[in-house]
């Protein structure tokens, strides 16, 4: 699939199939998703990966809201998130007025990569902001300085959504 096909043809998929994705598949996407640009190469993102089916099922029930829970049924999920307080710090101290927006940043083009390369693997996926991040903390034993951000449903589309409409480039381009 070529570069135009796959930021063309990747949708937000809310079914899948009933069909694992391997191990070695999610550590290539995971490793491509690394080839993200971040600030000072500091690499502040973080994944935490649920893949087993016993585990899966779980999760599901208490991380997310039903509708999420429905929509991601049958795929692996991915959590991301950054370390608090290091992209864009020196010393304690934020090198901008943005703070931690920063490393919210850097997470936001680890996850393009992420969805990018799992389409280019013939996956599927859906990014979920809603989801229980306490209890997401307490089941995966994410430290506390880590800001936890999405949910990546990661799997075999069981349906084949449209284009969902952009706006046109006038409405949120400027060219001077
Ligand atoms: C940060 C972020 C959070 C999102 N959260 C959810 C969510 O909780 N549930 C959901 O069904 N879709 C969620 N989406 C998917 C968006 O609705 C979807 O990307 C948008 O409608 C455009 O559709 P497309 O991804 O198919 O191009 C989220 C997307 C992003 C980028």
């Amino acid at each position: 699939m070529n570069f135009e096909e796959l930021i063309t043809e990747r949708r937000s998929v809310r079914a899948y199939k009933a069909e694992p994705v391997s191990h070695d598949i999610l550590e290539k996407i995971l490793k491509e998703a690394q080839m993200a640009p971040s600030w000072k190469n500091l690499q502040a993102s973080r994944c935490y990966v649920v893949e087993s089916p016993e585990m899966l099922e779980k999760f599901r029930e208490l991380a997310l809201p039903s509708f999420n829970a429905k929509s991601s049924s049958n795929a692996a999920l991915i959590v991301t998130t950054f370390v608090r307080d290091l992209v864009a710090f020196t010393q304690g101290q934020p090198d901008t007025e943005l703070g931690n927006k920063w490393g919210a940043y850097d997470l936001g083009l680890h996850d393009a990569y992420l969805v990018l390369a799992a389409k280019n693997a013939g996956l599927d996926t859906l990014i979920m902001g809603i989801r229980n991040a306490d209890a997401i903390r307490e089941a995966l034993s994410i430290p506390e300085n880590e800001d936890i951000v999405s949910v990546i449903a990661i799997g075999y589309r069981d349906q084949n959504p449209s284009l969902r409409p952009r706006k046109e480039l006038g409405e949120v381009v400027k060219f001077f």
